[in-house]
């Protein structure tokens, strides 16, 4: 099978029940040709998924169940409406102190739940500044995405963090570069490597996107800002389909 293409939306803290217009603006306005989902915050997660629309959460602890005050279990997701998760965004990592070695154990925990785990690598801007991209990325792969890791159940995405929120983008040929190296990895390592969902995210917009889209091994986005509007993520949605 090819990769699949998705635009994913991440809505990260944003959003109330009023936010469910822009499902709504969304399903009127788009006609995908792609895989579209929609991560809302956990208190949206139903309600969203009632839309009829792919729904994910934004994270999820790695136990099942427990005395973990404040956290999510990757089955309260899928009992939710959830078939998705964000796992290991910078926000998290940096946040949270988040690990790889804590995100392959979410992952794990995301598999078993039957949750596609959405997995975020990105190197900051003094990483990239001092040649250490590929290696960060490399290593980011191989510790936070589990050896249970199929295409069927795992996507990554790249999201350089100088690039998150800031308008910046890196050049065509940066992310052509990494999501090239991010194909090889995944290719060495599993029998399916080839067939992962590479996303990018960082600052994508409307105008951006299709350019954003058109390079090698780019199969979709995850969408920040731009995902909060339905006026901006349709046209998203649109360039990939
Ligand atoms: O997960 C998506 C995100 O980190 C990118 O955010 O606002 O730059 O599109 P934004």
């Amino acid at each position: 099978m090819a990769p699949r293409k998705l635009a994913a939306g991440n809505w990260k803290m944003n959003g109330t029940l009023a936010s469910l217009a822009q499902i709504d603006q969304l399903l009127a306005d788009a006609v995908p040709g792609c895989d579209v989902l929609i991560c809302p915050p956990a208190t949206l997660i139903h309600a969203v998924a009632a839309k009829g629309i792919a729904t994910g959460g934004q994270d999820c602890h790695a136990n099942a169940s427990g005395a973990h005050t404040g956290d999510i279990a990757a089955a309260q997701l899928k009992d939710a409406g959830a078939s998705h998760v964000i796992l290991g965004h910078s926000e998290r990592r940096t946040d949270h102190a988040e690990t790889d070695a804590q995100i392959a154990a979410k992952s794990v925990a995301a598999h078993e739940a039957g949750l596609i785990a959405v997995i975020c690598v990105g190197e900051t801007e003094t990483q990239r500044d001092s040649g250490a991209t590929l290696d960060v990325i490399s290593a980011q792969l191989a510790g936070s995405v589990p050896d249970c890791a199929t295409a069927a159940n795992t996507v990554i995405a790249y999201e350089p963090v100088w690039a998150i929120g800031t308008g910046r983008t890196p050049t065509d040929a940066q992310i052509a570069e990494v999501h090239a190296l991010m194909r090889e990895r995944l290719s060495e390592r599993f029998a399916d490597g080839a067939d992962f969902s590479l996303l990018y995210g960082g600052s994508v917009k409307p105008g951006n996107a299709a350019e954003i889209f058109a390079i090698a091994h780019v199969n979709g986005a995850l969408v920040g800002g731009a995902s909060l509007k339905a006026a901006d993520f349709a046209p998203i949605v649109a360039a990939l389909s």
